[in-house]
Protein backbone atom coordinates (compact mmCIF):
# COMPACT_ATOMS: atom_id res chain seq x y z
CA UNK A 1 0.00 0.00 0.00
CA UNK A 2 0.75 3.59 -0.99
CA UNK A 3 2.90 5.26 1.54
CA UNK A 4 2.69 9.18 1.22
CA UNK A 5 4.38 12.07 3.30
CA UNK A 6 2.35 15.17 3.25
CA UNK A 7 3.82 18.36 4.04
CA UNK A 8 1.79 21.66 4.80
CA UNK A 9 3.36 25.17 5.54
CA UNK A 10 0.67 27.66 3.63
CA UNK A 11 0.24 30.17 6.45
CA UNK A 12 0.78 29.54 9.86
CA UNK A 13 0.52 25.82 11.01
CA UNK A 14 3.61 23.80 9.98
CA UNK A 15 2.51 19.99 9.85
CA UNK A 16 3.46 16.96 8.52
CA UNK A 17 1.75 13.60 8.01
CA UNK A 18 2.29 10.15 6.93
CA UNK A 19 -0.50 8.24 5.35
CA UNK A 20 -1.05 4.49 4.66
CA UNK A 21 -3.20 4.28 1.47
CA UNK A 22 -6.07 6.70 3.14
CA UNK A 23 -5.33 5.67 6.46
CA UNK A 24 -3.19 8.17 8.87
CA UNK A 25 -0.11 6.80 10.16
CA UNK A 26 1.47 9.63 12.15
CA UNK A 27 0.32 13.45 11.94
CA UNK A 28 1.98 16.30 14.29
CA UNK A 29 1.26 19.87 13.68
CA UNK A 30 2.97 22.89 15.24
CA UNK A 31 0.71 26.19 15.63
CA UNK A 32 2.31 29.12 15.77
CA UNK A 33 1.71 31.00 18.87
CA UNK A 34 3.89 33.85 17.80
CA UNK A 35 1.12 35.85 15.98
CA UNK A 36 -1.28 36.34 18.90
CA UNK A 37 1.22 38.94 19.75
CA UNK A 38 0.03 41.25 16.42
CA UNK A 39 -3.47 40.23 16.41
CA UNK A 40 -3.19 38.14 12.82
CA UNK A 41 -0.56 36.44 10.71
CA UNK A 42 3.04 37.91 10.36
CA UNK A 43 4.32 36.33 7.20
CA UNK A 44 7.79 37.17 7.89
CA UNK A 45 7.31 35.53 11.20
CA UNK A 46 5.83 32.68 10.23
CA UNK A 47 8.01 32.30 7.39
CA UNK A 48 11.02 31.73 9.83
CA UNK A 49 9.35 29.65 12.50
CA UNK A 50 7.94 26.88 9.51
CA UNK A 51 11.88 26.95 8.92
CA UNK A 52 12.73 26.33 12.73
CA UNK A 53 10.25 23.42 13.04
CA UNK A 54 10.17 21.54 10.44
CA UNK A 55 12.77 19.15 10.18
CA UNK A 56 11.96 18.38 13.61
CA UNK A 57 8.40 17.69 12.72
CA UNK A 58 9.20 15.49 9.70
CA UNK A 59 11.17 13.31 11.66
CA UNK A 60 8.56 13.01 14.52
CA UNK A 61 5.91 12.21 12.29
CA UNK A 62 8.56 9.31 10.62
CA UNK A 63 9.62 7.74 14.13
CA UNK A 64 5.98 7.93 15.29
CA UNK A 65 5.10 5.08 13.08
CA UNK A 66 8.85 3.59 12.16
CA UNK A 67 9.11 4.54 8.48
CA UNK A 68 12.22 5.47 6.84
CA UNK A 69 12.42 7.58 3.77
CA UNK A 70 12.89 4.68 2.11
CA UNK A 71 9.88 3.49 2.94
CA UNK A 72 7.90 6.41 1.20
CA UNK A 73 6.63 6.27 -1.76
CA UNK A 74 5.23 10.04 -2.52
CA UNK A 75 6.14 13.37 -1.08
CA UNK A 76 2.82 16.12 -1.32
CA UNK A 77 3.76 19.30 -0.17
CA UNK A 78 1.58 22.41 -0.31
CA UNK A 79 2.37 24.90 -3.04
CA UNK A 80 -0.37 27.30 -3.36
CA UNK A 81 -2.12 29.22 -2.32
CA UNK A 82 -0.36 30.85 0.39
CA UNK A 83 2.14 33.49 1.94
CA UNK A 84 4.98 32.98 -0.46
CA UNK A 85 7.44 32.86 2.27
CA UNK A 86 6.04 30.35 4.21
CA UNK A 87 5.02 28.09 1.26
CA UNK A 88 8.71 28.06 -0.08
CA UNK A 89 10.21 26.54 3.43
CA UNK A 90 7.79 23.40 2.79
CA UNK A 91 8.40 23.18 -1.07
CA UNK A 92 12.08 23.42 -0.56
CA UNK A 93 11.91 21.17 2.43
CA UNK A 94 10.21 18.74 0.23
CA UNK A 95 12.61 19.00 -2.59
CA UNK A 96 15.80 18.53 -0.52
CA UNK A 97 13.79 15.18 0.83
CA UNK A 98 13.27 14.73 -3.50
CA UNK A 99 16.78 15.19 -4.00
CA UNK A 100 18.32 12.97 -1.53
CA UNK A 101 16.50 9.94 -1.76
CA UNK A 102 14.69 10.14 -4.92
CA UNK A 103 11.37 9.60 -3.83
CA UNK A 104 8.74 11.66 -6.23
CA UNK A 105 7.39 14.45 -5.19
CA UNK A 106 3.77 16.39 -6.20
CA UNK A 107 2.76 19.75 -5.58
CA UNK A 108 -0.78 19.91 -3.93
CA UNK A 109 -3.53 23.07 -3.85
CA UNK A 110 -4.15 23.64 -0.50
CA UNK A 111 -7.98 24.08 -1.09
CA UNK A 112 -7.89 20.68 -2.74
CA UNK A 113 -6.40 19.89 0.51
CA UNK A 114 -8.92 20.46 2.36
CA UNK A 115 -11.39 19.17 0.30
CA UNK A 116 -9.49 16.08 0.71
CA UNK A 117 -9.55 16.05 4.61
CA UNK A 118 -13.13 14.56 3.84
CA UNK A 119 -11.80 11.07 2.76
CA UNK A 120 -9.03 10.45 5.19
CA UNK A 121 -9.68 7.74 7.79
CA UNK A 122 -13.45 6.76 5.72
CA UNK A 123 -12.49 4.35 3.04
CA UNK A 124 -15.07 4.31 0.79
CA UNK A 125 -17.79 5.56 2.48
CA UNK A 126 -18.30 8.95 0.73
CA UNK A 127 -20.24 8.99 -2.02
CA UNK A 128 -19.89 11.79 -4.85
CA UNK A 129 -21.27 14.06 -6.13
CA UNK A 130 -21.84 16.43 -3.30
CA UNK A 131 -21.24 20.18 -1.93
CA UNK A 132 -18.30 21.35 0.00
CA UNK A 133 -18.57 24.05 1.88
CA UNK A 134 -15.00 25.29 2.71
CA UNK A 135 -14.78 27.59 5.24
CA UNK A 136 -11.34 28.82 6.85
CA UNK A 137 -9.18 31.99 7.89
CA UNK A 138 -8.15 32.49 3.99
CA UNK A 139 -11.05 30.87 1.91
CA UNK A 140 -14.50 30.93 1.96
CA UNK A 141 -16.36 28.97 -1.18
CA UNK A 142 -18.58 26.33 -2.05
CA UNK A 143 -17.53 23.63 -4.68
CA UNK A 144 -19.46 20.69 -6.28
CA UNK A 145 -17.30 17.86 -5.79
CA UNK A 146 -17.28 15.23 -9.02
CA UNK A 147 -14.75 13.31 -9.02
CA UNK A 148 -10.83 14.00 -7.97
CA UNK A 149 -9.65 16.79 -10.00
CA UNK A 150 -13.07 17.27 -10.93
CA UNK A 151 -14.30 20.25 -8.51
CA UNK A 152 -16.36 23.42 -9.70
CA UNK A 153 -16.73 27.00 -7.79
CA UNK A 154 -19.78 27.56 -7.03
CA UNK A 155 -19.76 30.75 -5.15
CA UNK A 156 -17.07 32.61 -2.87
CA UNK A 157 -16.52 35.16 -0.59
CA UNK A 158 -16.18 38.92 -2.49
CA UNK A 159 -14.26 40.29 1.16
CA UNK A 160 -13.73 38.48 4.10
CA UNK A 161 -13.47 34.91 4.74
CA UNK A 162 -15.58 33.41 7.62
CA UNK A 163 -12.62 32.51 9.84
CA UNK A 164 -11.01 36.00 9.15
CA UNK A 165 -14.60 37.37 10.37
CA UNK A 166 -14.43 35.33 13.43
CA UNK A 167 -10.75 36.47 14.13
CA UNK A 168 -11.20 40.57 13.05
CA UNK A 169 -14.79 40.12 15.91
CA UNK A 170 -12.73 38.16 18.50
CA UNK A 171 -9.94 41.04 17.69
CA UNK A 172 -12.41 43.81 18.49
CA UNK A 173 -14.11 42.16 21.42
CA UNK A 174 -10.55 41.48 22.92
CA UNK A 175 -10.03 37.38 22.17
CA UNK A 176 -6.55 36.45 21.19
CA UNK A 177 -5.56 35.44 17.77
CA UNK A 178 -6.92 33.05 16.27
CA UNK A 179 -10.55 33.93 18.03
CA UNK A 180 -13.03 31.34 16.44
CA UNK A 181 -12.37 28.12 18.98
CA UNK A 182 -12.79 31.46 22.18
CA UNK A 183 -16.17 33.19 20.04
CA UNK A 184 -17.96 29.64 19.94
CA UNK A 185 -17.37 28.98 23.78
CA UNK A 186 -18.55 32.68 24.76
CA UNK A 187 -21.44 32.29 22.52
CA UNK A 188 -22.05 29.09 24.42
CA UNK A 189 -22.54 30.98 27.79
CA UNK A 190 -25.21 32.72 26.14
CA UNK A 191 -27.49 29.79 25.72
CA UNK A 192 -27.56 29.67 29.36
CA UNK A 193 -27.41 32.86 30.50
CA UNK A 194 -30.90 33.26 28.71
CA UNK A 195 -32.29 29.88 29.28
CA UNK A 196 -32.27 32.14 33.07
CA UNK A 197 -34.00 34.68 31.36
CA UNK A 198 -30.90 37.17 31.68
CA UNK A 199 -30.88 38.05 28.59
CA UNK A 200 -32.10 39.48 25.31
CA UNK A 201 -31.13 38.25 21.79
CA UNK A 202 -28.94 40.76 19.53
CA UNK A 203 -28.94 40.71 15.90
CA UNK A 204 -26.99 41.77 13.14
CA UNK A 205 -27.86 42.05 9.62
CA UNK A 206 -26.31 39.71 6.92
CA UNK A 207 -25.60 40.38 3.16
CA UNK A 208 -27.10 38.77 0.92
CA UNK A 209 -26.93 39.02 -3.32
CA UNK A 210 -29.97 39.33 -5.37
CA UNK A 211 -28.07 39.09 -8.56
CA UNK A 212 -28.32 35.46 -9.64
CA UNK A 213 -24.82 35.18 -10.62
CA UNK A 214 -24.07 36.02 -7.10
CA UNK A 215 -26.42 34.07 -5.12
CA UNK A 216 -23.95 31.91 -4.10
CA UNK A 217 -21.79 34.37 -2.77
CA UNK A 218 -20.66 35.41 0.64
CA UNK A 219 -19.98 39.03 2.32
CA UNK A 220 -18.78 39.09 5.73
CA UNK A 221 -16.92 43.05 6.12
CA UNK A 222 -20.94 44.47 6.77
CA UNK A 223 -21.20 42.34 9.56
CA UNK A 224 -17.58 43.07 10.91
CA UNK A 225 -18.63 47.02 10.31
CA UNK A 226 -21.91 46.39 12.21
CA UNK A 227 -20.55 44.42 15.29
CA UNK A 228 -17.48 47.17 15.34
CA UNK A 229 -20.77 49.71 15.36
CA UNK A 230 -22.45 48.36 17.85
CA UNK A 231 -19.69 47.94 20.25
CA UNK A 232 -18.47 51.93 19.40
CA UNK A 233 -22.13 52.41 20.37
CA UNK A 234 -22.38 51.05 23.63
CA UNK A 235 -20.76 51.48 26.65
CA UNK A 236 -17.63 49.08 27.68
CA UNK A 237 -19.83 48.43 30.53
CA UNK A 238 -22.00 46.69 28.75
CA UNK A 239 -20.00 45.07 25.87
CA UNK A 240 -18.29 43.78 29.05
CA UNK A 241 -21.35 42.40 30.51
CA UNK A 242 -23.01 41.48 27.05
CA UNK A 243 -19.79 39.47 25.08
CA UNK A 244 -21.78 35.96 24.94
CA UNK A 245 -24.49 38.17 23.68
CA UNK A 246 -22.40 39.83 20.70
CA UNK A 247 -21.10 36.72 20.23
CA UNK A 248 -23.78 34.78 20.24
CA UNK A 249 -25.42 37.43 17.44
CA UNK A 250 -21.95 37.08 15.67
CA UNK A 251 -21.77 33.72 15.32
CA UNK A 252 -25.64 33.10 14.38
CA UNK A 253 -26.04 35.50 11.81
CA UNK A 254 -21.97 33.92 9.96
CA UNK A 255 -23.80 30.28 10.14
CA UNK A 256 -27.26 31.58 8.53
CA UNK A 257 -25.45 33.39 5.66
CA UNK A 258 -22.99 30.29 5.50
CA UNK A 259 -26.06 27.38 5.85
CA UNK A 260 -28.50 29.81 3.49
CA UNK A 261 -25.67 29.97 0.18
CA UNK A 262 -25.04 25.85 0.91
CA UNK A 263 -29.22 25.25 0.94
CA UNK A 264 -29.81 27.23 -2.00
CA UNK A 265 -26.70 25.32 -3.57
CA UNK A 266 -28.11 22.27 -2.85
CA UNK A 267 -31.78 23.60 -4.46
CA UNK A 268 -29.61 24.54 -7.89
CA UNK A 269 -27.77 21.54 -8.17
CA UNK A 270 -30.39 18.92 -6.44
CA UNK A 271 -27.77 17.50 -4.56
CA UNK A 272 -28.54 16.58 -1.02
CA UNK A 273 -24.95 15.38 0.71
CA UNK A 274 -22.81 18.69 1.84
CA UNK A 275 -19.67 18.42 3.63
CA UNK A 276 -17.95 21.37 5.19
CA UNK A 277 -14.21 21.71 5.79
CA UNK A 278 -11.25 24.48 6.68
CA UNK A 279 -10.93 25.76 10.62
CA UNK A 280 -14.32 26.95 10.92
CA UNK A 281 -15.59 23.76 9.91
CA UNK A 282 -14.74 23.09 13.83
CA UNK A 283 -17.48 24.80 14.90
CA UNK A 284 -20.25 22.98 16.77
CA UNK A 285 -22.98 25.37 15.93
CA UNK A 286 -22.25 25.52 12.36
CA UNK A 287 -22.20 21.54 12.52
CA UNK A 288 -25.66 21.34 14.23
CA UNK A 289 -27.39 24.14 11.92
CA UNK A 290 -25.99 21.86 9.11
CA UNK A 291 -27.43 19.01 10.27
CA UNK A 292 -30.63 20.21 11.21
CA UNK A 293 -31.31 21.12 7.89
CA UNK A 294 -30.18 18.80 5.86
CA UNK A 295 -30.25 15.77 8.33
CA UNK A 296 -27.60 14.24 10.40
CA UNK A 297 -27.07 11.50 7.47
CA UNK A 298 -26.16 14.05 4.81
CA UNK A 299 -24.01 15.81 6.35
CA UNK A 300 -20.25 14.81 6.43
CA UNK A 301 -17.96 16.47 8.76
CA UNK A 302 -14.68 15.32 9.60
CA UNK A 303 -12.59 15.63 13.44
CA UNK A 304 -11.84 18.79 14.10
CA UNK A 305 -7.56 18.17 13.94
CA UNK A 306 -8.72 17.63 10.08
CA UNK A 307 -10.21 20.96 9.65
CA UNK A 308 -7.42 22.79 10.40
CA UNK A 309 -4.67 23.57 8.57
CA UNK A 310 -3.04 19.99 8.88
CA UNK A 311 -0.51 17.40 6.93
CA UNK A 312 -2.64 14.73 6.38
CA UNK A 313 -5.03 16.28 4.12
CA UNK A 314 -2.16 17.27 2.08
CA UNK A 315 -0.85 13.79 1.96
CA UNK A 316 -4.07 12.55 1.06
CA UNK A 317 -4.48 15.13 -1.51
CA UNK A 318 -1.23 13.83 -2.77
CA UNK A 319 -2.16 10.23 -3.30
CA UNK A 320 -5.64 10.94 -4.86
CA UNK A 321 -3.73 12.77 -7.63
CA UNK A 322 -1.72 9.59 -7.57
CA UNK A 323 -4.25 7.36 -8.20
CA UNK A 324 -5.69 9.70 -11.30
CA UNK A 325 -2.80 10.46 -12.59
CA UNK A 326 -2.56 13.85 -11.79
CA UNK A 327 0.63 14.56 -10.04
CA UNK A 328 2.44 17.39 -10.68
CA UNK A 329 6.08 18.96 -9.62
CA UNK A 330 5.23 21.61 -7.00
CA UNK A 331 5.44 25.13 -8.54
CA UNK A 332 4.87 27.94 -6.33
CA UNK A 333 1.92 30.03 -7.06
CA UNK A 334 0.97 31.88 -3.97
CA UNK A 335 -2.13 33.36 -5.41
CA UNK A 336 -3.70 30.11 -6.98
CA UNK A 337 -7.24 29.18 -6.57
CA UNK A 338 -8.86 25.84 -7.49
O1 LIG B 1 -8.21 26.08 7.92
P1 LIG B 1 -7.49 26.92 8.92
O2 LIG B 1 -6.69 26.23 10.00
O3 LIG B 1 -6.48 27.89 8.23
C1 LIG B 1 -6.68 28.48 6.98
O4 LIG B 1 -6.47 27.80 5.94
O5 LIG B 1 -7.08 29.66 7.03
O6 LIG B 1 -8.59 27.88 9.58
C2 LIG B 1 -8.29 28.77 10.62
C3 LIG B 1 -9.52 29.59 10.90
C4 LIG B 1 -9.28 30.74 11.85
O7 LIG B 1 -9.82 31.93 11.28
C5 LIG B 1 -10.04 30.34 13.11
O8 LIG B 1 -10.53 31.42 13.86
C6 LIG B 1 -11.17 29.51 12.53
O9 LIG B 1 -10.56 28.78 11.48
N1 LIG B 1 -11.75 28.59 13.52
C7 LIG B 1 -13.02 28.66 13.96
C8 LIG B 1 -13.17 27.65 14.96
N2 LIG B 1 -11.97 27.00 15.08
C9 LIG B 1 -11.12 27.58 14.19
N3 LIG B 1 -14.03 29.47 13.62
C10 LIG B 1 -15.20 29.30 14.26
N4 LIG B 1 -15.43 28.39 15.22
C11 LIG B 1 -14.44 27.54 15.60
N5 LIG B 1 -14.66 26.62 16.56
ZN1 LIG C 1 -6.41 26.10 5.35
Amino acid sequence: MMITLGIESSCDETSVAILRGGAVLSSVTHSQGEHALYGGVVPEVASRAHLEKIDGLARRAMDGCGITPEKINLIAVTDSPGLAGALLVGVSFALGMHTAYGIPVTGVNHLEGHICSLFIDRGDDIKPPFLVLLASGGHTAIYKYVSSGNCALLGRTVDDAAGEAFDKVGKLLGFRYPAGRMIEAEAAKFAEESTQGKREKINFPVARFSSPEKSLCFSFSGLKTAVKNFISANSENYINDNRPAVCEAFQRTVVRSLADNLEEAANLTGIKTVAVAGGVACNGYLRGELKRRFGADNVIVPPPSLCTDNGAMIAMAGYMMYESNRLRFPKMDPGRGI
